[in-house]
């Protein structure tokens, strides 16, 4: 640079640029500490609670009568009759007639999918083993053949 500058000018021209470089650093930490912010946020948004965690298949309570008879014989053939009664009372588990009509369908699902950490982490069902004393089993129901013919039958049960 040939440029001929008094020294108030430089003081100056070094200040001008020390601005600059200084608000370019300022805007640098600010963008990242937004995407750190952003970022975290993200992570937040996608850390699962372990309830939330328990994936479930979307789908609207079959009414038909061939999935109601099908869920009527899983619900023998996979061992819920042994602790669940449909209309009756209580056996080793709750009565589960109308537990449709108390429950939601999701919770419901998680709750037959994974008892186990329902019991641990979800208030309504750790409520449910205090008043029973024993853990419901995971009966490996598969999500989606087994579970909506499930639904059905419990559903048909709930007047
Ligand atoms: C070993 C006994 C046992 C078996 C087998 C069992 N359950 Fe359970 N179930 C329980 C108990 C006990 C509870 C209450 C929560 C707890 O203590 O684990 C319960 C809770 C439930 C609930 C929630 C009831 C409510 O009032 O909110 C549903 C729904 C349910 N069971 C469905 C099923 C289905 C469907 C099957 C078969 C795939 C099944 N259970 C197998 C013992 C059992």
């Amino acid at each position: 640079m040939d440029v001929k500058l008094s020294g108030g000018a430089i003081g100056r021209a070094v200040g001008i640029v020390t601005l600059a470089v200084s608000s370019v650093v300022l805007g640098l930490a600010g963008a990242a500490c937004s995407k750190g912010d952003s970022a975290g946020a993200a992570a937040s948004a996608s850390a699962k609670s372990p309830v939330e965690a328990i994936e479930v298949p979307t789908f609207t309570i079959s009414t038909a009568q061939a999935d109601i008879d099908r869920g009527k014989e899983l619900f023998a053939g996979k061992g819920c009759g042994a602790c669940h009664k449909i209309g009756g009372g209580k056996l080793v588990g709750p009565d589960l007639k109308g537990v449709t009509a108390r429950r939601e369908q999701v919770w419901i699902e998680r709750m037959i999918l994974r008892p186990e950490v329902m019991t641990k982490e979800d208030p309504t069902a750790k409520d449910l083993f205090k008043t029973y004393m024993t853990q419901m089993t995971n009966q490996g129901i598969d999500p989606k053949d087994q579970l909506p013919a499930l639904l059905a039958f419990l559903k048909s049960n709930e007047q």
